[in-house]
């Protein structure tokens, strides 16, 4: 993708009407120990079976990942270090969320197109997904993106 269309992206559009298929969450605290620890689980605060995981770590501030869609796949995504801006689009509504905390999470669902930006240097962030890693699950071009999310609305 070329950088004016990347940076583009990164610019939420004026709406505040809620993405379907986005939902922030709020990890339940730890009651009966110490406060520094924070999990998900499924059942629980994830709402899909986890298949995989994986991290993102060591970003500079200003790094970009993402910018693709999946067909099928959820991620629940927690910045347990530093800060993000997560820009996510279908197609029609584009909103930006931040994550700054390891206590939230943004739930993606499939569909959405997202992009990934990092607020700080060292920033890190995990990624539950329902599904093994499958290249054939990415939209990795913003046009065909749009096309599929108008042949599949
Ligand atoms: P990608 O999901 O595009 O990462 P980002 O959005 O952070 O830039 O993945 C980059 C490459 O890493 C991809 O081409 C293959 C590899 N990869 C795996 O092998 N397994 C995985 O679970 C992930 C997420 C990526």
């Amino acid at each position: 993708m070329g950088t004016i269309l990347r940076e583009h992206l990164l610019q939420p559009s004026a709406t505040s009407m809620d993405v379907p298929g986005v939902r922030l969450i709020t990890f339940p605290g730890n009651p009966s120990g110490p406060r520094n620890l924070t999990f998900a689980q499924h059942p629980g605060s994830c709402p899909f079976e986890i298949k995989r995981v994986y991290w993102l770590h060591d970003l500079h501030g200003g790094a970009i990942r993402g910018s693709h869609a999946h067909k099928t796949l959820y991620q629940l995504l927690t910045a347990v270090t530093g800060a993000f801006e997560i820009v996510v689009d279908n197609g029609q509504i584009r909103r930006s969320f931040h994550l700054d905390r390891p206590t939230l999470g943004l739930l993606l669902g499939p569909g959405l197109w997202r992009v990934i930006r990092a607020l700080c240097d060292g920033s890190a962030m995990v990624v539950l997904a329902s599904a093994c890693y499958d290249e054939d699950d990415y939209i990795r071009d913003y046009e065909c993106f749009k096309e599929y999310v108008d042949l599949n609305r």
